[in-house]
């Protein structure tokens, strides 16, 4: 199973996105993280930087949206090229109509849990899905620790993805570090999100190796 490591631009220089996005050009996406300020207390984002950013990334972008209504805002981030949408289940009214629409369009559909969302409703719908986020924090903010909490979430779905035999992906997102991305990976994931971590690192690049080679282990 390949490992996928996608730096979230959350923690990069503002003042200098093009330059940022050059310094990760060895990840395998871009996670971008879009914020509405009423699904969480935080404000990122939106569709126009969203296209600019893609015209000059090297990479392709997984997009990560903590907003509500996302029926409303999702598909227009798939009209706008990003590789995968990855919405709240908390925040959808119909996520199974909702990822095949992202699906229509191209896109890769994702759906992501809050660390106290139950995982067993969403298991029969695997097959919806791309893509399935357990956040390993409280959505909102960068640089939080790591929850272990989640993590028997992420065995359940490790073991329903294995027995139906589809090729969902496994993703965590917050308080991913070298130490924290072996947890992760020994209990089934291989996508991984890692901001601070990253770029806060004196070489992102290495960074992104140690991680790699973290999660091989
Ligand atoms: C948190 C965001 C994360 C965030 C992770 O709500 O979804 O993607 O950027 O940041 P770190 O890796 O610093 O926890
Ligand atoms: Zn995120």
């Amino acid at each position: 199973m390949p490992t996928r490591i996608n730096p979230s631009i959350l923690a990069a220089d503002f003042a200098n996105l093009e330059r940022e996005l050059g310094r990760i050009a060895s990840a395998d996406l871009v996670h971008v993280d879009i914020m509405d300020n009423h699904f969480v207390p935080n404000l990122t984002f939106g569709p126009p930087v969203v296209e600019r950013l893609l015209q000059v990334s090297p990479l392709p972008f997984d997009v990560h949206l903590m907003i509500e209504d996302p029926e409303r805002w999702a598909p227009g981030y798939a009209e706008a090229g990003a590789f995968s949408v990855t919405f709240h289940a908390e925040a959808s009214t119909d996520p199974v109509a909702l990822a095949r629409r992202l699906r229509s369009i191209g896109a890769r559909a994702g759906i992501a849990l809050k660390p106290g969302t139950d995982v067993e409703p969403y298991l029969e719908l695997l097959p919806e899905f791309d893509q399935v986020l357990v956040m390993t924090v409280e959505p909102g903010f960068g640089g939080q620790s790591f929850m272990a909490s989640t993590m028997p979430k992420l065995g359940r779905l490790a073991d329903a993805v294995r027995s139906s035999g589809l090729d969902v992906w496994l993703q965590v997102d917050g308080g991913i570090t070298e130490e924290t991305i072996v947890i992760a990976a020994e209990a089934g994931a291989n996508t991984f999100v890692a901001g601070s971590s990253v770029f806060n690192a004196a070489d992102p690049a290495e960074q992104i190796a140690r991680l790699r080679a973290a999660a091989d282990e």
